[in-house]
């Protein structure tokens, strides 16, 4: 009787959950430009998760995705989103006026900062704040001085170049750097302060090149971590929306879910569909 009834319910809830994600994926884009858009991301009511309007993510005119004003580069299952963000400077004239200056600031909505980004800056008589608005509305800021351009073998660390990293859950940040006395003693080979967040690793400073103009780069990489809802997987128990051979796996950023395929299965571990997880070594494997 028990086992009866489990196995009544194990169907409807197969048959529903198919039936739910069928209808909510057809007709769905799955490609903007060259970046392709899986569930629970989508660009139209229906198509993305609809717990959380953060899903939602725009493909405009010039076939670029966007999610909160940024560039969409890469989507991953396991709970990260690429986006590029455009630096912040502040420029002065041989005289030591300010010639240019643009504050950056990006808000994301539920996903938040991953703790691969760094904070940098980029000059060599310059100092720049990252400020939040996380519980305290702290700051990092890094500064850097020098008085020549050391070359440098790609690394951000002295001659011109700092980094700091940044805690997670960070979902609003505003980037200003400043001069200390306006590039005047530097100007030559430095008129502008550079400040901007990157994806670890993909920075490599040219110390030359990159104090003159940054090598015209005006937009970085930089890695934004979501999950599902605000709850763990023990708090919502089976009443997750992970797909066909799928398990729930708390997100590293201490907030909600994320799904994975089990071993041996890949695809998207939110649908239940021929686009879930399906078995990669034997064709017809179910799930346990
Ligand atoms: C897609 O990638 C190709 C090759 O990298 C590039 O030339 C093209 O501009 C990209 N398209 C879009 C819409 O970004
Ligand atoms: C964030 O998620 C909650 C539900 O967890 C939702 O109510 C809220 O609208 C979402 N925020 C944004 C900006 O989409
Ligand atoms: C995201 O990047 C990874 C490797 O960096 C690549 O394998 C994957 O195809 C990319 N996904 C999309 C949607 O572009
Ligand atoms: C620099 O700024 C000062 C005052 O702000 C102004 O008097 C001077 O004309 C400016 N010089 C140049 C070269 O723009
Ligand atoms: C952060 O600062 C803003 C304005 O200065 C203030 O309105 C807000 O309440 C502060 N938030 C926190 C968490 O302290
Ligand atoms: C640059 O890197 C190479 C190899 O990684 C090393 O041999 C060399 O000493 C480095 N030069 C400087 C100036 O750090
Ligand atoms: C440049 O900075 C110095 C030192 O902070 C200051 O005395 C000077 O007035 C500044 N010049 C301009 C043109 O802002
Ligand atoms: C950067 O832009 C300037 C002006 O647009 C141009 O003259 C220069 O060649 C560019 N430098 C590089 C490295 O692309």
């Amino acid at each position: 009787m028990k086992i009866q009834s489990l196995f009544l319910m194990a169907i409807f809830s197969l048959a529903y959950t198919q039936l739910l994600n069928g209808q909510s994926l057809s007709g769905c884009q799955t490609r903007c430009g060259n970046v392709s858009i899986d569930y629970p991301f989508g660009t139209s009511q229906g198509c993305y998760y609809d717990g959380d309007n953060s899903f939602k993510l725009t493909c405009n005119e010039t076939n670029k995705l966007i999610f909160g004003g940024n560039e969409v580069i890469n989507i991953t299952h396991s709970g990260e989103l690429r986006v590029l963000v455009t630096r912040s400077y502040v420029c002065y004239n041989s005289q030591g006026n300010q010639t240019g200056r643009s504050n950056r600031w990006t808000r994301l909505g539920n996903l938040t900062f991953s703790d691969k980004n760094r904070f940098t800056a980029v000059g060599c008589n310059t100092y720049a704040f990252l400020n939040t608005n996380e519980v305290g509305n702290y700051s990092v800021g890094c500064m850097s001085t020098c008085n020549t351009p050391r070359e440098t073998n790609g690394t951000c660390s002295g001659g011109g170049c700092c980094q700091t990293s940044l805690p997670r859950r960070i979902n609003y940040f505003r980037v200003r750097p400043y001069s200390f006395s306006n590039h005047t003693s530097v100007h030559s080979f430095n008129p502008c302060s550079y400040a901007f967040l990157v994806e670890d690793g993909l920075f490599n400073f040219r110390s030359s090149e990159d104090l003159m103009n940054l090598r015209n780069i005006t937009r970085f990489p930089v890695v934004l971590d979501w999950s599902i809802g605000k709850h763990s997987c023990q708090q919502v128990g089976s009443a997750n929306i992970c797909g066909w051979n799928s398990e729930c796996s708390n997100s590293v950023r201490g907030t909600g879910y994320i799904c994975k395929c089990k071993e041996g299965f890949d695809g998207n571990p939110y649908l239940s569909n021929e686009k879930g997880c399906q078995g990669t070594s034997e064709p017809n494997r179910k799930s346990k």
